[in-house]
């Protein structure tokens, strides 16, 4: 059986200018690939709000993404601050994001419920002080 094609990507902090550029690359690949665009649609959102939080709200990380024909899978892995309550932060409309990033149109607080709306498996584990792993996975058949 054929390895997974493996994408690596690093997300830099607070770089508005670049945030975006892993979803959309993987968005691309994706279509070149052949994959189902409904399977690309909801990885490319799902990787883009991921992204945006590593630039917004941990200064940064660093995004795996492993594709076989069947899963579109991505990991997400930063050293920033942490989440106290994950619980609290997976609820629709919670936020923390400062107001200079609020006028650029972030912050509604929907980031990571629709993280999880938008892959089939989705796993979160964060560590106040150390940082937040987030893994979803996307299945092309689902
Ligand atoms: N990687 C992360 N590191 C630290 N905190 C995070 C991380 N991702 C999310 N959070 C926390 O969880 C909250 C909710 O995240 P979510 O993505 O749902 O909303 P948001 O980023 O504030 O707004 P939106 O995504 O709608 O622009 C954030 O405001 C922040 O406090
Ligand atoms: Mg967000």
């Amino acid at each position: 059986m054929a390895e997974p094609i493996r994408l690596d990507y690093v997300v830099p902090g607070d770089d508005f200018t670049r945030a975006g550029e892993a979803s959309a690359d993987l968005k691309s690949r994706l279509k070149s690939l052949g994959f189902p665009p409904a399977a690309i649609r909801r990885a490319a959102i799902a990787l883009y709000e991921g992204e945006i939080n590593l630039a917004i709200h941990a200064g940064g990380g660093r995004i795996t993404v492993a594709l076989t024909p069947e899963r579109i899978e991505m990991a997400l892995d930063d050293e920033g601050p942490g989440i106290p309550d994950i619980a609290l932060a997976m609820s629709e409309g919670y936020s923390t994001a400062p107001d200079e990033v609020r006028s650029l149109g972030f912050g509604a607080g929907m980031g990571l419920p629709n993280m999880k709306k938008y892959t089939d498996e989705f796993s979160i584990a964060s560590t106040v002080g150390e940082g937040t792993h987030i893994r979803m996975a996307v299945l092309t058949a689902g």
